[in-house]
């Protein structure tokens, strides 16, 4: 059976609780004094609890665009945004850095990383903003994940120094310092040789089966092979879905 959705919203699962939902989302941006730019053009995403969702299109289609406005980093013009039930346009600047530092964690396309810090200490900065959690633990986590990422070696190099994919692996391990329950990442294997890249992505299958939610930007179909299903973003909407796997998930992506 063929059915065509015109949204990132899964028949599927339509039912479930949703952990981001999505209805209507525009982005526009300033173009000069008096005019401006729509870039997201009405999106609806769900994404349910403990998915793996992969978000697939070309460049300047809208996708990081779309991760910022999820994550309230970037809120939309128009439309609405729940994270985890809570409505972020109903959050003031303060209400919304809780939210996210709580229980979002977000990887970068650029990973942003603080110089003259190590990627260590870059890698423990959200732990040490939110507090709660004991340091000692927190750090020790960060080397173990640091190591399981081939990062071992360079946890002590400035970040200034590190390389591009040491980098963006140091911002994987930053934005999982705090345990989140949903994972925004952008194009977290774009700097990757494929042995660092299949590390990533084999410890994001693990913590996949350990609950998280994940929503992962790329532009390799071997990587969206590894989610549930892919949104295909399209100049700025998502692109209709057809032939979505059958309820038991035997078939591939659900790619438009
Ligand atoms: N702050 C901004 N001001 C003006 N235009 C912007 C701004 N941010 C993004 N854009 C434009 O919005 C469009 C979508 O950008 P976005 O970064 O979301 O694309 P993308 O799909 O993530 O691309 P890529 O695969 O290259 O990362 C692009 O045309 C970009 O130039
Ligand atoms: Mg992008």
């Amino acid at each position: 059976m063929t059915t065509t959705s015109r949204s990132g919203i899964d028949p599927r699962t339509a039912d479930r609780p949703s952990i981001i939902r999505a209805r209507g989302v525009r982005k526009s941006f300033p173009l000069g004094r008096d005019a401006e730019i729509e870039v997201l053009h009405g999106i609806d995403v769900d994404v349910h609890r403990g998915e793996f969702v992969a978000i697939m299109g070309a460049s300047g289609s809208g996708k990081s665009t779309l991760l910022y406005a999820l994550s309230g980093i970037d809120p939309p013009t128009a439309g609405t945004v729940e994270l985890d039930g809570v409505d972020l346009g109903g959050l003031d600047q303060a209400e919304l850095e809780a939210l996210r530092l709580d229980r979002v964690g977000f990887v970068f396309q650029q990973p942003h990383l603080l110089e003259g810090c190590t990627l260590r200490e870059n890698a423990l900065i959200p732990a040490l903003w939110r507090g709660r959690r004991a340091r000692a633990a927190a750090a020790r986590e960060v080397d173990a994940r640091l190591e399981l990422l081939g990062l071992g070696g360079v946890a002590d190099q400035d970040a200034a120094t590190a390389s591009g994919g040491e980098r963006q692996r140091a911002g994987l391990v930053r934005a999982l310092v705090n345990a989140p329950v949903l994972l925004l990442a952008d194009e977290p294997t774009g700097a990757l040789d494929r042995a660092s890249s299949a590390a990533v992505l084999d410890h994001l299958a693990e913590l996949h089966a350990q609950g998280l939610t994940i929503v992962l930007v790329t532009h390799d179909p071997a990587v969206a092979d590894r989610a549930d299903r892919t949104i295909r973003v399209v100049d700025g909407l998502v692109a209709p879905t057809d032939d979505p796997a059958p309820p038991d998930g035997t078939a591939p992506t659900t790619d438009a």
